[in-house]
């Protein structure tokens, strides 16, 4: 016993050790952006990063100026803080600046997931044909279907409304939206698989509901078996079941089945979609109606525009009633709702854009400075303090202004200046360049549905969901 807790302490030093001398080694080159490794050895800076990163990128950049190397966790990573040299990184070549090595060996870690060489092309044609144009309408009415089940359709008589006042706001929202996308996006249960339309309903609603349960609790601890749960409840073998299965799940089971993957990978591939289209788009719509609740004259302007498109198109949506044909064309007439929903996620997404170096490569900024970037190294840019909250080009930054993305004429306001110079990159909360959330305009499109269903029922049910938000009102209030 003694001699190996002898062992283990000496294999232990020698570890340390061996991350002391690999830190001392990495030393600035003349060319290269200002390099900071922090004092634990290995680790570099990853504690304070983690714990803060707005903070600490703010930090970092009053030290060193807007671009600097840092220690994090092993890897060396390169911040670029100036909003006006964005261009520089997002436009860069796949050969020299790659998502993709990063993304598939986070992808391993975190979810199991091995891909396969031609996942991107196949990735990029299915995105295409199912999250924009045609392919977009029809998993955005399918959502809609899906949303009112679950807003409307439970709230029909009194006696059912107790159950959901007594839900946070945080709650609702999230539940909501996630369940209805889930539905959207993985497929209804059959009504003859389950003996009629009811009891198909009730099983989505009670199966959904349980997934978002055990998607909450997903973290570090509980991780091993939450994982073997999504891979059983996201099953293909499952999945054969439902119907109104999106083209987008479809297609990417049917491309990997066909390039030889394994059915138990294409089941963990699906936990990964889940995971990432369903992380922001909920708490977002949460922050959406809470901003809107926190100002009158916000929630005034869209509930305005929403009750015009409604009424322009004959319809009204009632607890219990016909479900609205809410179409895509009506969700592309609110100006004042998208600048809501853009300030939104100005405000409360913050994306740590990351490429892998593949090749050392010269980083051109907008006012002529150059840096050299080392192959093997890590880059990045954090908009959320570079842009959505630099004062210069969002006044008043950490200010809910609806209409901030407005112009005069109730237009989309698309010119922001620093220094004089135009921004062309004025929020990224769907990150930038070739690998863009692909999702951006059905998420953009959820948080619509959900706000314009929420400011468009019935005056009793608006009560009720003002007495749901009053319960958490000022507690959530950052
Ligand atoms: C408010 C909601 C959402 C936000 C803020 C968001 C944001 C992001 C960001 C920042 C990235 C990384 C981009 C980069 O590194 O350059 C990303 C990637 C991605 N998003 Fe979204 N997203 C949202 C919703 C969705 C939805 C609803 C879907 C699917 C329907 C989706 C599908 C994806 C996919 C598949 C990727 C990976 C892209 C790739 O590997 O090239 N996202 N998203």
């Amino acid at each position: 016993m003694g001699l190996l807790l002898t062992l283990s302490l000496c294999v232990l030093a020698c570890l340390f050790g061996g991350l002391c001398i690999l830190s001392f080694f990495r030393q600035r080159r003349p060319g290269e952006p200002p390099l900071d490794k922090g004092w634990i050895p290995w680790l570099g800076h990853v504690l304070d990063f983690r714990r803060d990163t707005a903070k600490f990128l703010q930090r970092m950049t009053q030290k060193h100026g807007d671009v600097f190397t840092i220690q994090l966790g092993g890897f060396y990573m390169t911040f670029l803080q100036d909003p006006l040299s964005f261009g520089a990184f997002v436009n860069e070549s796949r050969e020299k600046l790659n998502f993709h090595t990063f993304s598939r060996q986070l992808l391993k870690t975190l979810f199991g997931y091995v891909g396969l060489t031609t996942d991107h092309s196949n990735f990029v044609a299915t995105n295409q044909k199912h999250l924009q144009g045609h392919g977009l309408q029809i998993m955005t009415e399918t959502m809609m279907n899906n949303l009112q089940n679950l807003m409307l359709h439970h709230l029909g008589s009194g006696a059912n409304q107790n159950s959901w006042k007594e839900d946070g706001l945080f709650n609702y929202c999230y539940n909501t939206v996630f369940r209805a996308g889930y539905l959207a996006l993985y497929g209804n249960a059959t009504a003859q698989t389950e003996g009629d339309e009811e009891k198909a309903r009730a099983k989505d609603k009670t199966e959904s509901e349980v997934l978002f349960h055990e998607f909450r609790k997903y973290d570090k601890r509980e991780a091993n078996r939450l994982l073997s749960f999504f891979w059983d409840t996201l099953s293909m073998e499952r999945m054969k079941s439902k119907e109104n299965i999106s083209g987008w799940i479809w297609d990417m089971y049917h491309m990997r089945r066909e390039e030889g993957m394994k059915e138990f990978m294409i089941d963990r591939y699906m936990f990964v979609q889940l995971f990432v289209f369903q992380s922001n788009t909920g708490p977002s719509s949460y922050w959406l109606l809470l901003y809107l609740m926190k100002h009158p004259d916000a929630m005034e302007a869209v509930r305005k525009e929403v009750l015009m498109v409604l009424k322009e198109s004959g319809q009204e949506v009632r607890p219990g009633g016909p479900l609205v044909n809410l179409t895509h064309e009506m969700l592309m007439k609110t100006p004042v709702l998208n600048s809501a929903v853009e300030e939104t996620l100005r405000l409360v997404v913050a994306p740590l854009v990351t490429r892998s170096v593949l090749q050392d490569m010269t980083l051109k900024m907008a006012d002529g400075r150059e840096f050299l970037i080392r192959k093997g190294d890590r880059m990045a840019v954090f908009p959320y303090t570079a842009v959505h909250t630099d004062p210069e080009i969002h006044p008043d930054p950490f200010t809910f202004k609806y209409d901030r993305f407005l112009t005069p004429e109730g237009t989309k306001k698309t010119d922001f200046y620093k220094g004089g110079k135009r921004v062309r990159y004025y929020t990224m909360p769907w990150g930038s360049g070739v690998t863009m959330c692909p999702g951006r305009f059905f998420a953009t499109n959820e948080l619509k549905q959900f706000v314009f269903l929420m400011l468009s029922i019935s005056i009793v049910t608006y009560i009720n969901l003002l007495i749901l938000c009053l319960n958490t009102f000022y507690r959530c209030l950052p």
